[in-house]
Parts: C-alpha cells; sequence; structure tokens
C-alpha cells in the first residue's frame, strides 16, 4: 500500500521508551483530569471563539494549535502526550510546536518521530531561521519548527514583534535554566501564552503569573508525579 494511505498513529511502546517508568500511564490520568475538567483545548476553543463560524461546521474539523517549547532538544514525546490530553487525532487538527534549543539537535527529531508515531517518514528542511519537518497522527497535521538559539532572546523578540502568540507553554527540566538566566522571561511568557501553561515544576514567580490572569490547577498526587521532579504542573488561563 502507497505509504500516504497507511494509518499514522501513535505508537505506545515507542512512546513508552522515551518516557520515565510510569509516566505514559500518568499522561493518561492527566488526560481524563483535563477533560473532566473541560480544560482541553477543544473545549476551550469551541466555546470562546467559534461564534463567528458556521454552524454547519463539520464534525470532523480541528483546531489550530501553537505550542511553545523552549530548551526542547530533540524530544518529542513528551509534546506528543501533552497534545494527546488536549486533542483528539481524528479531527482534522493543525498544531505548530516550536522548538527552540542552544544545542543544534533537530538532526534527532526525525527519527524520534518514526519511534513515536507509526508510518511517517519526516524529513528536515532549511526554513529562513529555522529547520523544519512535518508529520501526521491520525487526521491532526503537525509541523516542528526548530529554532537553534537561546530561548530568552526567542521569547523576548517575539514579545516585541507581537507577531506570534502560542496557545501552549511547555518545559521540561528546564526550570533551573529559566530561574537563574532571565527575569524577563516570566513577563515574556505571559505576554505570549493565550492558554496553558505546563511544567514539571512549578513556575518560579507564580505570583506573576497570578497576576496575569493564570491559575494553578489542583492535580491529583499522582500526576503531579510526571516529569523530573514529581511537581507537574498546569497553569490555565482564566476565561472571562
Ligand atoms: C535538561 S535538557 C532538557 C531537554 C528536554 N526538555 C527533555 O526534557 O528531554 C535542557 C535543555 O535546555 C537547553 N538550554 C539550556 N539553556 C538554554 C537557553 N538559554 N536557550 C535554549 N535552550 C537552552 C539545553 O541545550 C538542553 O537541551
Amino acid at each position: 500500500m502507497f505509504e500516504f494511505f497507511k494509518e499514522k498513529k501513535l505508537n505506545y511502546a515507542g512512546i513508552r521508551s522515551f518516557l520515565d517508568e510510569d509516566e505514559f500511564e500518568l499522561y493518561g490520568l492527566l488526560k481524563d483530569e483535563l477533560s473532566k475538567r473541560k480544560i482541553a483545548s477543544d473545549a476551550r476553543n469551541k466555546s470562546r471563539d467559534d461564534k463567528n463560524r458556521s454552524k454547519n461546521k463539520s464534525s470532523n474539523e480541528g483546531i489550530r494549535l501553537a505550542l511553545f517549547y523552549p530548551g526542547s532538544e530533540y524530544d518529542v514525546a513528551n509534546p506528543i502526550m501533552i497534545l494527546n490530553s488536549l486533542i483528539d487525532f481524528k479531527k482534522k487538527n493543525q498544531v505548530i510546536m516550536t522548538y527552540v534549543d542552544l544545542k543544534d539537535m533537530y538532526h534527532f527529531i526525525p527519527a524520534n518521530i518514526k519511534i513515536c508515531v507509526t508510518n511517517v517518514n519526516p524529513k528536515i528542511r532549511n526554513r529562513h531561521n529555522y529547520k523544519y519537518t512535518k508529520f501526521k497522527i491520525e487526521n491532526t497535521l503537525i509541523e516542528i519548527k526548530y529554532y537553534h538559539e537561546d530561548a530568552f532572546e526567542f521569547i523576548r523578540r517575539i514579545r516585541v514583534k507581537k507577531r506570534e502568540k502560542f496557545d501552549i507553554y511547555f518545559e521540561r527540566a528546564f526550570n533551573v535554566i529559566r530561574a537563574t538566566e532571565d527575569d524577563e522571561f516570566p513577563k515574556n511568557v505571559f505576554e505570549t501564552t493565550s492558554d496553558l501553561i505546563f511544567s514539571d515544576e512549578p513556575l518560579t514567580h507564580e505570583k506573576e503569573y497570578e497576576k496575569q490572569g493564570f491559575e494553578r490547577i489542583s492535580l491529583s498526587k499522582n500526576i503531579s508525579r510526571l516529569g523530573l521532579y514529581e511537581d507537574f504542573s498546569v497553569y490555565s488561563k482564566k476565561r472571562d
């Protein structure tokens, strides 16, 4: 059969191979908890900005989602599991994942995607100032833009130029770096993030985020064990 027609699905065994111990199950619990609380972006977007869209919208139509991942290295499994807790891959969603890392490790990304998702063959392409690859999970198109640069400079530039907003901020094993290097970072993040923040540690300057309308969601103890520091945290922007 042509590659094009083969089903592109999550390869659970492959994803597990990248995660620590029971993290795969914990991501499952996160999905349950977020959907119970209607935190999933699917639900959020529908109630928020689809008022002007056609009422005859097909049930298969998805959403457009932008995720920012500073200090990403070449991690594919974790952001996929975050997305899995928010959206239904069967729908025609379009997800843009912006990776930023000081190290140029983008060449590992296609191989990791192939381990996490079946029947894909992603290739890295050069763009003006980033590397680019894309792949599908079921009907969802996922694009990765990999910027080989300082994440603090990057997010400052994005905020100043007001060109782009991310729906989701995700970080993993980045807290120490973030906390020591840049006091402006929280301001830059909350001005460029419109919906959800996921971090494997509570954010430094948590109060600042709260002032800007992000509230920390209380998660069950088990879910907090996700990530390297056993204090996984999710912040959600309050809705009007
Ligand atoms: C501990 S690794 C975590 C990698 C990935 N998040 C994961 O969980 O597998 C931290 C990453 O942050 C990157 N890093 C450190 N300082 C950075 C900076 N100022 N801007 C962007 N990336 C940075 C490092 O190059 C490294 O890849």
